[in-house]
């Protein structure tokens, strides 16, 4: 087969015997073909390139295959969060969503955070703001406040705790049983958290996530008909939680229905004895689960489970990120302050 040599130049253009790549190849299939060599080679860059900037490169489990395999750590909200505190680089490169690099700069007020596309957002973070949870905790003057950490950094200032979904049930398990709790913002995961403890004093914000949504009670259904010796891996944020804890109690997923966190999930593979799981949470995990279990099967419970946020992050944008030191995330004094206490609480209780 015919080798093409071209290099990347220094603002990450593809040179083809000195001439843009774009302009000389004009078949659909050898573009392809040069697509993948443009991104090993930016991957070889961006390596470079955080070495020579003591940067870290944090993706969480939903991010796109590619910028999985050039990152030091993957993982779920609550891990992310951690190996951001525990990390002694200069600049964390946060590849996930906005509130996750928000959360990096309050855990680390003296570090760099970047994120390669501000428009990598949240639809459940946007639920709610930080003036509808003024009103709210009006209604409730007494309540103790937890939010999920899918909110933005001024919801967290206002917040008692912050938790994950791999902590919220010990989370709201380590507050006085007298005390009600106004929990948001996601309710599929608030109602499981209510269900779990058997909380009858925990109010709940009517927020989604619209990927997680979108997973419902038919879906699990139908996958239960026709994959009867596999896992079940639900993560709590779906709408099919509630009916998935009824067929849990009931039978049908008695030992093989689990409800958790991506990286639960993760772990759940690893060690697990079965050979088929199917996957109920955002897509971009299985490349991950694939990746280090061959030899087990992994079936999304809905091929369009896709997070269009986690997805605005790509190779390139990382490479332009780091050669530009862009876009800094950096949350304001007197609100990091106050949000770092929640933090700090849901980082105590794992
Ligand atoms: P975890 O990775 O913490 O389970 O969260 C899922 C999620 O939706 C992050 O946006
Ligand atoms: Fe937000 Fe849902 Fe995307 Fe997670 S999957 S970042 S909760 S929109």
């Amino acid at each position: 087969m015919a080798s093409i040599a071209f290099n990347v130049n220094a603002t990450g253009n593809a040179v083809l015997d000195g001439t843009t790549l774009n302009a000389v190849i004009n078949k659909k299939s050898l573009l392809t073909i040069d697509m993948t060599m443009l991104d090993i080679d930016y991957r070889n860059r961006i390596l470079a390139l955080k070495r020579e900037n003591n940067t870290v490169i944090l993706a969480h489990n939903y991010q796109p295959p590619e910028v999985q395999d050039i990152a030091d750590f993957i993982g779920d909200s609550l891990a992310l969060s951690r190996n951001a505190a525990e990390t002694d680089a200069d600049t964390i490169l946060f590849c996930g969503v906005h509130f996750m690099a928000e959360t990096a700069s309050i855990i680390c007020p003296d570090k760099k955070v970047l994120i390669p596309d501000l428009n990598a957002g949240c639809s459940l973070a946007s639920t709610i703001n930080a003036n509808e949870l003024k009103s709210w905790i009006k209604e409730h003057p007494n309540a103790i406040i937890v939010s999920y950490v899918n909110t933005t950094a001024e919801v967290k200032a206002l917040s008692d705790y912050c938790c994950t979904s791999s902590n919220a049930v010990k989370v709201v398990n380590s507050i006085p049983k007298n005390r009600e709790i106004l929990f948001l913002p996601d309710m599929f995961l608030g109602s499981y958290v209510a269900e779990m403890t058997k909380r009858k004093n925990m109010y709940i914000w009517p927020g989604e996530c619209h990927v997680h949504a979108g997973i419902k009670a038919e879906e699990v259904n139908k996958m239960l008909a026709t994959y009867k010796n596999a896992d079940f891996l639900i993560h709590p944020e779906c709408s099919c939680t509630s009916s998935t804890l009824y067929h849990m109690a009931t039978g049908e997923l008695t030992k093989t229905g689990h409800i958790l966190s991506t990286e639960g999930m993760m772990k759940h593979a690893r060690t697990s004895n079965a050979k088929q799981f199917v996957i109920a949470t955002e897509t971009g995990i299985i490349h991950r689960m694939k990746k280090e279990n061959p030899g087990k099967t992994f079936i999304p419970i809905k091929e369009d489970a896709i997070c269009k946020y986690m997805k605005k992050i790509n190779v390139e944008k990382v490479h332009n990120s780091l050669v530009n030191s862009v876009y800094e995330v950096k949350v304001p004094a007197n609100i990091s302050k106050k949000a770092k206490l929640s933090i700090e609480r849901m980082l105590a209780i794992s």
